[in-house]
């Protein structure tokens, strides 16, 4: 069965190719290209996949989305992209799933001092389940702070963190910090003695820091002490507050990738000047021109078609 892709999310034709490619989005959406008119629709999957199509067109001729789609979708990507570059989407998913789990935990959990263990313990023990969301976001708590901090690696180790990209490294730190508030004020939620304990020695190494160390100790707090306003505050802001800021600065990261393009890995880039040949040498002493950059080896698909300041790096 053909793929039910909408005409406007369709990867754009190859120049030179049969001019098709997968078929350019048509000016009109609601002209059907050539190929799909002589399709019939038979049953009730036809017609769902139909229906669906004409959906994606209707909000499309709206909303203009599938620029910024088949932008992101079909971008180049550098010669050398490998596995490691899958590691900002891993962390990307998983924390899509911290996000569809902890919807589902919610519906369920009661942030009061009185009644939050036992809600967690209903959840686990009698909602249909249960013990498996719980325990998904649980452990997905550690898988995205693992696949952040690998994904930082790889950023750090290819390099990625340098020109033009400061400011995407800069996102992702707060990023880091941010994943790792989530982890610190999730913790405390099932509020039984591990959890409670666990934060309340948390919340006080906090309050070492310097000059913002005890503000901040008694914002979480939500007060001097620990008190009944303690959890109602971990919940908004581990629900709340930084799922927010969280999606928020992954949409500036992701922006700035799509625009910036993703870098080379250190090994493919191979554009140190490599010393001219004799002939190149004469050739572009007698015109004038070049200033010889024709002889630094330097082949521009290499740096993915996106960041020119590549190819002039200072080794
Ligand atoms: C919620 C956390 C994060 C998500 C969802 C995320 C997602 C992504 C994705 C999908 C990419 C493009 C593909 C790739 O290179 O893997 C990317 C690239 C990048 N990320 Fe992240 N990231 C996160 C955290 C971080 C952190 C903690 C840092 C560094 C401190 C960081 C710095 C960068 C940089 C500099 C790039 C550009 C890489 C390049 O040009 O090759 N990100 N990120």
């Amino acid at each position: 069965m053909k793929l039910p892709v909408p005409a406007a999310l369709r990867k754009p034709a190859k120049p030179g190719g049969n001019g098709r490619g997968n078929g350019p989005a048509p000016a009109n959406l609601k002209d059907v290209p050539p190929e799909e008119r002589q399709r019939e629709t038979h049953g009730p999957l036809d017609v769902a996949v139909e229906g669906g199509k004409d959906v994606v067109g209707w909000v499309d001729q709206r909303t203009g989305a599938s620029g910024f789609l088949t932008g992101m979708l079909y971008r180049k990507v550098p010669k050398g992209t490998n596995w490691f570059y899958t590691l900002g989407s891993a962390t990307l998913f998983a924390f899509a799933m911290q996000a569809i789990t902890g919807v589902f935990l919610a519906m369920y959990y009661t942030p009061s001092p009185v009644e939050a263990y036992d809600s967690i313990t209903h959840l686990t023990n009698e909602v249909f389940l249960g013990e498996f969301v719980r325990g998904t976001h649980k452990w997905g708590a550690s898988v995205m702070t693992i696949l952040i901090f690998l994904h930082m690696g790889r950023v750090f180790f290819f390099g990625a963190y340098k020109y033009p990209r400061e400011l995407n490294w800069i996102i992702g730190v707060v990023l880091l910090i941010l994943t790792l508030v989530m982890g610190f004020t999730g913790y405390l939620l099932p509020f039984d003695q591990r959890s409670f304990w666990a934060t309340v020695v948390g919340v006080n190494i906090n309050g070492t820091g310097p000059v913002v160390g005890p503000y901040l100790s008694d914002f979480l707090r939500a007060g001097a002490e620990f008190g009944p306003s303690t959890l109602s505050r971990f919940y908004a802001i581990h629900m709340l507050l930084v799922p927010g800021l969280i999606i928020a600065l992954i949409g500036a990261h992701l922006y700035l990738v799509v625009k910036l393009g993703t870098t080379a890995p250190p090994w493919v880039r191979g554009d140190r000047p490599r010393p001219a040949k004799p002939v190149e040498r004469i050739t572009a002493g007698a015109n004038g021109r070049n200033g010889g950059s024709a002889s630094n080896g330097q082949d521009p698909s290499q740096t993915g078609g996106h960041a020119p300041e590549e190819g002039h790096r200072r080794e």
